[in-house]
């Protein structure tokens, strides 16, 4: 094997880039922790290059047999979401991945090129088996992120931002782009670029924001309930009077502060004050309760918008899948040539019904 390129993990634009692909398994509606991580830079990302994003239903499947009826209204809240904040479908090709089913085939094609144990070393695949206590992993599972590599390089996607714990599974992908291309001797698909996202921590002070673990303010949420979360948030534990020095480093309040909040000096007059124990916890909380809904009202808003507007998600779910399907037809038919499996498929290759 030759060597691999290094992959760049930081999220400063790099002018190499073409293509961008990433996207969610559709479990439901997007929190802050999705801003943060991911949401953010895809719609920066969107300004420069093309980008893709996807809505992983199949990938759902690695975990779950029931309530399977419930994926459809989930593809809806996120597509809201994503529009809400700002993701543009003249920018972005929304798709949902079920509607794209030749991706099962290049998913197919790289499976011969991942040894089983390589697979098994795959960290989130013990994690999800912990996590969810599952008695075993199912084959499904074991082939998640080789299934994932097929969404990446369907669209020859050369970066992926991605949180740290799916950095593995982009790492597997350059892993398949290389073997594939050696095998096969032509330089079909190319080793895309994992930028590590920040991490927004919970409201728990939990070190991640998650909606299984309840610890978070979602994109959809109400200036009350927003209100009401941020009041129970975990701030200092150390500082049990507002006359006690607190500590702004690492404190999850602040750290939402920094985030969220446009009002700067509001936000450095809280922290020398809460330093020298010369504000309450009430008044910092009151504040940035007030400062994310201002962040959220503009994001409601839209959200409502799109909502109200009949068949806008279904539309703009057809017309990107519609797109993704040519793209991913397109790399079937380098990647089919390059192997050689060319047979009783005609000059032109198979054709994609529609
Ligand atoms: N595994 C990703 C997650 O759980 C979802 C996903 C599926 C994805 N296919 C992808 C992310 C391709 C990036 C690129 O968050």
């Amino acid at each position: 094997m030759t060597e691999s390129k290094s992959s760049h993990t930081s999220t400063a634009f790099n002018p190499n880039w073409k293509r961008m692909l990433t996207g969610d398994r559709p479990t439901g509606a997007l929190h802050l922790g999705h801003y943060v991580g991911s949401l953010k830079m895809r719609v920066e990302l969107q300004e420069k290059i093309d980008t893709f994003v996807l809505l992983a239903d199949l990938h759902v499947l690695t975990t779950r047999t029931e309530d399977l009826h419930e994926i459809g209204g989930n593809i809806r809240e996120c597509v809201l979401d994503y529009l809400a904040v700002g993701i543009d479908p003249a920018k972005t090709t929304i798709y949902l991945q079920s509607l794209v089913p030749e991706v099962l085939e290049l998913f197919w094609l790289f499976m011969p090129l991942v040894g089983v144990p390589r697979a098994q070393r795959i960290p989130t695949l013990k994690d999800q088996v912990r996590d969810l206590q599952l008695e075993s992993a199912s084959m499904a599972l074991l082939s998640y992120p080789v299934l994932q590599s097929a969404d990446i390089l369907m669209v020859k996607g050369d970066v992926v931002p991605v949180g740290k714990d799916q950095a593995s599974h982009v790492e597997l992908t350059r892993e398949i782009a290389r073997r594939f291309n050696q095998t096969y001797g032509r330089e079909v698909f190319p080793e895309p670029d994992a930028p590590i996202t920040p991490v927004l921590i919970g409201t728990d002070g939990q070190a991640k924001a998650s909606k299984s673990i309840g610890n978070v303010i979602m994109l959809s949420d109400s200036p009350e309930a927003v209100e009401a979360k941020v009041r129970t948030m975990f701030t200092d534990p150390n500082r049990i009077r507002a006359d006690i020095p607190g500590k702004v480093e690492g404190n999850p309040v602040f750290i939402y502060h920094d985030e969220f909040n446009n009002d700067r000096a509001e936000v450095e007059d809280l922290k020398e004050r809460y330093r020298k124990g010369a504000v309450g916890d009430v008044e910092v909380k009151k504040k940035l309760a007030a400062a994310i809904n201002r962040f959220l009202d503009p994001i409601r808003d839209r959200r409502a918008g799109f909502a109200a507007k009949n068949g806008f998600v279904e539309e703009i779910i057809e017309a990107g899948s519609a797109r993704a399907r040519e793209e991913c037809h397109k790399t079937l038919t380098d990647a089919r040539e390059a192997m050689g499996l060319t047979y009783f498929r005609g000059a032109e290759g198979l054709q994609v019904s529609k």
